[in-house]
């Protein structure tokens, strides 16, 4: 249930300092992106076929992970709801592959559509879902501008994991509560979902879950100073084993799904 507070989507200009820096200025932010970079490559072969794909990144953040696709020769129109996260993707881009065919909107997902923009081969819908107002109803309407057949990469805030955590910091009170909502201006985001709940969505939406991902479903359950003395490789290589096994996918901080629109 939305809780009574939340009435509209979360603009990041404010945060996006703080995500710079607490996220993107860690290790936390390179397993993040390592993850979901090899998920996406092992589950969307086109990727790497040589041919390039529309690919519409929305709630874009800082762009690192439409850079990388950028990268690979492929076509990006990048949007945010937040002007300043638009301008930080804006300066990456510059700086990396100036010649990148990049479109970029300060623009909120729900003013997107297929008429002024085509149709996409992938969508990636990264860490969103989780600061929406009304998550499922977004959802559906940016899925109107993928291809059938096209690709999803829905990556959202774990609520199991965030109940877990609240667990074993004994903040049981928290835990047992419907409310895990995080502290304003923090970055705990707003509606942490299931995975039952998203991929209920997904059916719904003629969508066929093709692979599941966990990303940090060990690093965040380290004590600091045991994590800390580990190299970030060495961190990767060991979530990349588990991130796609039961049980430990369950525990990721976030769960990362690959979906397929199917043909009406
Ligand atoms: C946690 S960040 C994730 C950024 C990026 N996708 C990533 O994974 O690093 C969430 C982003 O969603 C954006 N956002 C929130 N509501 C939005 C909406 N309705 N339309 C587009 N972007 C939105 C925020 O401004 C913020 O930049």
């Amino acid at each position: 249930m939305i809780p009574p507070t939340i009435q509209t989507d979360r603009n990041f200009d404010d945060l996006a300092t703080r995500f710079a820096r607490n996220i993107y200025g860690s290790a936390k932010g390179e397993v993040r992106l390592a993850i979901v970079w090899e998920h996406l490559l092992q589950t969307i072969p086109e990727l790497c076929a040589g041919e390039p794909l529309r690919i519409l990144d929305a709630g874009c953040g800082l762009g690192q992970m439409g850079l990388k696709l950028a990268k690979l020769g492929h076509e990006l129109v990048l949007s945010d709801l937040s002007e300043k996260m638009v301008k930080e993707t804006g300066v990456l881009f510059k700086k990396e592959l100036p010649e990148a065919k990049i479109e970029l909107l300060h623009k909120p997902v729900q003013e997107l559509n297929s008429k002024e923009l085509g149709e996409f081969d992938l969508i990636l819908f990264h860490a969103v879902l989780e600061w929406l107002a009304r998550p499922e109803e977004t959802l559906k309407h940016l899925t109107h501008l993928l291809k059938p057949g096209g690709h999803l990469s829905l990556m959202f805030y774990n609520r199991d994991a965030l109940i877990f955590r609240n667990l074993i910091r004994g903040n049981w009170h928290k835990a047992e509560s419907d409310n895990l909502q995080g502290d304003e201006g923090g970055l705990t985001p707003y509606h942490p979902l299931t995975l039952e709940e998203v991929e209920s969505w997904l059916q719904r939406g003629q969508f066929e879950v093709l692979s599941r991902a966990g990303v940090r479903v060990i690093y965040d359950y380290m004590e600091r100073r045991i994590r800390d003395k580990r190299p970030v490789e060495e961190i990767i290589r060991i979530e990349l084993k588990y991130a796609r096994h039961e049980p430990y996918l369950h525990m990721g901080r976030y769960l990362h799904l690959v979906a397929q629109k199917q043909a009406s």
